[in-house]
């Protein structure tokens, strides 16, 4: 079946015999930074202005929610957005439901904003996002005080009722997850009293700066953060630095393509965000991070990879939070590396937008990797990979990660169902190609 976001545009890509990586690039807007912007500015008072916009599927869907819910919003050129805040309580009831696509980031935050309003909102999501749990988020919101009505197993469509009077909490989440934190964090701007949030392991802490920036008083240290209702959110400016999950992707492939030695420019370096580049440095990778400043309060640096021999790790679990998104590409970069790569803590890529353990090693397998499946992680021989037919299952991560491990396979691979791409990477084809990667799109057969 296919996740990809409304399913209408089934297109494959044909990939392989790539020459080496070179030249400089700049990856696309960070999608996390992106959706909090959007829902930030539309709750503060006086116009916010956004650079750096990631203009995907996802992050459209969310700011074309909040211009259903009455927020003003101008997009002047491409990554720019002035926001027309409404103020906290300003949003209007919207005509039937509400569309977040593939984003669990925008159904899970929005769940969180929602539960604060005077009506009622439904939340719907494409198939993949329909598939995905949502009572993380629905269980301590209606500790709260919300009432949230879900499909059976606490699936999408969501419907959250208006008028209710929400409580602080103190949370303490049972998984590491930035998106529950953000939810509870933002019903808490609507609740009476304290909210406070707990994380087994500190997740990425952009709602807790962004909230600052918007001069709402909060106090949040790793794995820790307080607020308390009642206060006012103030436009701001946010340059949204690029996204160091869309740069991963580079990352891998120029580590394991010869003859490659590619810059990426002013990517974020959040710490909660850069797992994956310690685990290639202790895979031997050949990466050089030049701090670059700041960019809209987080840190930024220019990235230098060249091909290096990339040998099997054993991924810390302490290190599974600051790349979860990563996977999929350490995945590839472990198929060719030399040695095996054990993952294990990793159980939360099985509810991403795939089951992103079985997809990868499902599809690495049909090129001829060999890998088992553990039920939270994999052990992965590196090797060498031939061509053939893998399938991304509509998986946007998924189909770029098998993008770069065609790279270095025998025979060319057809990747299947690659349209959700747009969802967090547009342009990737022509980025990639540019770069010297053997890509490019072919209708779906
Ligand atoms: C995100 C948090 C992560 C991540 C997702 C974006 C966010 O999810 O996988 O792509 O923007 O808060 P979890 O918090 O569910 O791990």
């Amino acid at each position: 079946m296919s996740g990809g976001s409304g399913g209408a545009t089934r297109l494959d890509w044909l990939a392989g015999e790539g020459g080496p990586l070179r030249g400089e690039l700049s990856v696309p807007g960070d999608k996390s930074v992106s959706h909090r912007a959007v829902m930030l500015g539309a709750l503060a008072e006086g116009v916010t202005r956004v650079t750096g916009f990631l203009e995907g599927e996802d992050t459209r869907a969310t700011a074309a929610i909040f211009a259903r819910l009455g927020v003003r919003i101008e997009a002047p050129g491409p990554g720019e957005r002035q926001m027309h805040g409404v103020g906290l309580h300003g949003l209007r009831p919207a005509e039937g439901p509400l569309d977040c696509g593939n984003a669990g980031t925008g159904m899970r935050l929005l769940a969180g904003v929602l539960a604060g309003q005077g009506f009622d909102s439904t939340l719907v999501g494409d198939a993949s996002l329909s598939r995905r749990p949502m009572n993380r988020v629905v269980d301590p919101l209606r500790r709260m005080g919300a009432r949230i009505d879900t499909a059976p197993g606490g699936l999408p469509p969501l419907t959250i009722h208006g008028n209710n009077v929400l409580q602080g909490i103190d949370f303490e989440l049972p998984v590491a997850s930035a998106q529950v934190k953000s939810a509870v964090l933002l019903a808490g701007l609507y609740a009476r009293g304290e909210t406070r949030v707990r994380e087994p392991h500190p997740t990425r802490d952009y709602t807790e700066r962004m909230l600052a920036a918007f001069g709402w008083p909060i106090r949040f240290s790793p794995g820790q953060a307080v607020l308390s209702g009642g206060h006012r959110l103030r436009a701001a400016e946010v340059a949204v630095p690029a996204d160091f999950s869309s740069a991963a992707f580079f990352l891998v492939a120029a580590s394991v393509v010869p003859g490659s030695d590619l810059r990426l420019r002013r990517v974020g370096m959040n710490p909660r965000r850069t797992g994956l580049l310690q685990a290639l440095q202790a895979m031997g990778a050949d990466i050089t991070v030049e701090p670059a400043g700041e960019q809209g309060g987080e840190p930024v640096a220019d990235l230098r990879v060249r091909h290096a021999r990339l040998r099997g790790i054993e991924v810390p679990e302490a290190w599974v939070p600051d790349m979860i998104d990563e996977f999929p590409a350490l995945f590839a970069a472990a198929a060719l590396a030399e040695g095996r790569t054990v993952v294990s803590g990793a159980a939360e890529l099985r509810v991403k937008e795939s089951d992103r353990i079985a997809a990868m090693a499902t599809a690495l397998r049909s090129l001829g990797a060999r890998i088992d499946e553990t039920p939270d992680g994999a052990v992965i021989e590196g090797g060498r990979l031939h061509g053939g037919e893998a399938d991304s299952l509509g998986d946007h991560r998924i189909a770029m990660s098998l993008a770069i491990a065609a790279q270095r396979a025998s025979g060319e691979v057809r990747i299947r169902d690659c349209a959700n791409v747009a969802t967090s990477f547009p342009g990737f084809v022509g980025l990639a190609a540019g770069a010297g990667f053997g890509l490019r799109e072919a209708a779906a057969r």
